[in-house]
Formats: C-alpha cells, sequence, structure tokens
C-alpha cells in the first residue's frame, strides 16, 4: 500500500512548520557551490506545498530566511533573494491554480524592494484562496518576533489602552506576526540537526517535533508522509497524564 493511503485523515495535523536544512550540503556533495542547493531546495518546496494541499494540512510554515541568515556571505545573501523573487514570480500561477494563498512573517521591510512587491503581488493574488495556507518566514526570528511584540503591548501600557494585569498569554499570541494560524502541531527539520534556530519559540510549545537526515533537496512527499506518520503514532498529553488521555 502506498504510505499516502496509511495516512489517517481524521488525525492529519492543521499546522506543520518546517525547519528546510541542509542545502549547502547537499550542494557540497555533488561539487556544486551552496546556491545550487538552495535552488534545488525550490523543488522540495514545491512537493511539499503540494503533499499539504493531498492530505488536508491547512497552514505551512516554512523557515526560509532567518534574521541570522543575513551574515552569511553576501554572495549567497544575494543569491537567495534573487532565487526568492524569480521563484514567487513563476511559482504563483501554480499557487493560485492550487488553491494555495501565500502569507509571509518576518521584518519585511529589511528585504530589497523587488523582494518585497513580489511577495505583494502574490500575497494579492492568492489571499482568497483556503486550500492550503503557506506562510514564509522571511528576516524572521522568534526573538525578534516576541521582541516587537513586548514593545507594541508596552506602549499600550504606556498610553493607557490597557492595563499590566490585562497581559497574558492571550493577548502575547494576538501580538506576534502569526496571531492569524493555530499553533504548529508538528516541527519537521531535516539535515540531521536537533535545534530549533529561534524559530516560532513560543507557537512550537506543545508541538511534535521530528528530525531526519534527509537533506532538504532530498525531501520529498514520501518523507513528509512519514513525518506525518510518526505524528500519528505519538500521544500528545500537553502536560496530562497517559490515563486522561485515554479515559477522556
Ligand atoms: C538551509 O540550508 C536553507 C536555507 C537557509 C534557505 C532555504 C531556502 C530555500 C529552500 C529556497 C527558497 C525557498 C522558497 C520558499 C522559495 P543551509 O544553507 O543552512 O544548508 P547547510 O546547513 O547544509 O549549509
Amino acid at each position: 500500500m502506498e504510505l499516502k493511503q496509511t495516512i489517517n485523515p481524521e488525525n492529519v495535523p492543521q499546522h506543520v512548520a518546517i525547519i528546510m536544512d541542509g542545502n549547502g550540503r547537499w550542494a557540497k556533495q555533488q561539487g556544486e557551490d551552496r546556491l545550487f542547493g538552495h535552488h534545488e531546495g525550490v523543488n522540495s518546496v514545491r512537493e511539499i506545498v503540494e503533499a499539504c494541499g493531498e492530505i488536508g494540512v491547512k497552514y505551512l510554515t516554512l523557515y526560509a530566511f532567518s534574521t541570522e541568515n543575513w551574515n552569511r556571505p553576501k554572495e549567497e545573501v544575494d543569491g537567495l533573494m534573487e532565487l526568492l523573487v524569480n521563484t514567487i514570480s513563476m511559482e504563483t500561477p501554480n499557487l493560485h491554480k492550487k488553491g494555495v494563498k501565500l502569507e509571509v512573517i518576518g521584518d519585511l521591510a529589511s528585504l530589497p524592494g523587488t523582494c518585497q512587491q513580489e511577495l505583494e503581488e502574490s500575497m494579492a493574488v492568492t489571499k482568497d484562496n483556503t486550500r492550503v495556507t503557506l506562510v514564509l518566514a522571511l528576516s524572521y526570528s522568534s526573538k525578534w518576533e516576541i521582541t516587537e511584540s513586548v514593545k507594541q503591548i508596552a506602549a499600550k501600557v504606556v498610553s493607557g489602552a490597557i492595563k499590566i494585569n490585562d497581559i497574558n498569554p492571550r493577548l502575547i499570541e494576538e501580538h506576534l506576526k502569526t496571531n492569524r494560524y493555530p499553533d504548529p502541531e508538528l516541527m519537521i527539520r531535516t539535515s540531521g540537526e536537533h535545534r530549533i534556530s529561534n524559530f516560532l519559540l513560543w507557537q512550537l510549545a506543545y508541538a511534535e517535533f521530528y528530525f531526519t537526515d534527509v537533506l532538504w533537496p532530498d525531501f520529498r512527499k514520501e518523507d513528509f508522509y512519514k513525518a506525518i506518520l510518526s505524528y500519528q503514532n505519538r500521544e500528545r498529553r500537553f502536560g496530562k497524564t497517559s490515563e486522561q488521555i485515554t479515559q477522556s
């Protein structure tokens, strides 16, 4: 039986977050430069977005460029930005046809103008789609996001719009860039690294983590289905006991 057929449609995570890692190592194995790995990584992105549509994952957040990635060599950063602009421009008709809505979290103002423009256009074209929401984390880091939210909340306290005692987890969530999405139930990281790397620190509080040695450009639908099946075999307790979960 095909792996996809063994997935329980009743227990598919609503939101999957992925740290797409290993493009550079994959390229090195092929004797190519790092940008070649990023280009190949786009094929994996396409497949995984499709797979989400096929099995009913409603939100997919991809860590495409972190705040820390700005420190990479200039030619890699420029190459990644160019790849992003070209990919968004080429893929938007396909995303739209497949019912995918594109959204972005991160410090968009820090991206090159062409990149911002391409993203704005794609988001406008796909805004009414409902099958899958593809969220690109771009110039994103969780500490940046939380800091921004703290500043906004502090400003509201200072202006008198809210009181200190109004601050609670829900209010904090409302000020995060992800306030339109449910928290991811599953976080996948490729390439054998077991780190969270400043990604969705708040939102992943109760997520299941899935790590695989597969490098991102080799990560395809079958690998994604394996991650979903692993998730379906776990017991999510949210701090309760196993007995409490099975009795309810
Ligand atoms: C990490 O691999 C990957 C990135 C920093 C960039 C990810 C970008 C893409 C997959 C392409 C563009 C994406 C979209 C959504 C259009 P790495 O470079 O850290 O690899 P390494 O750890 O092997 O060096």
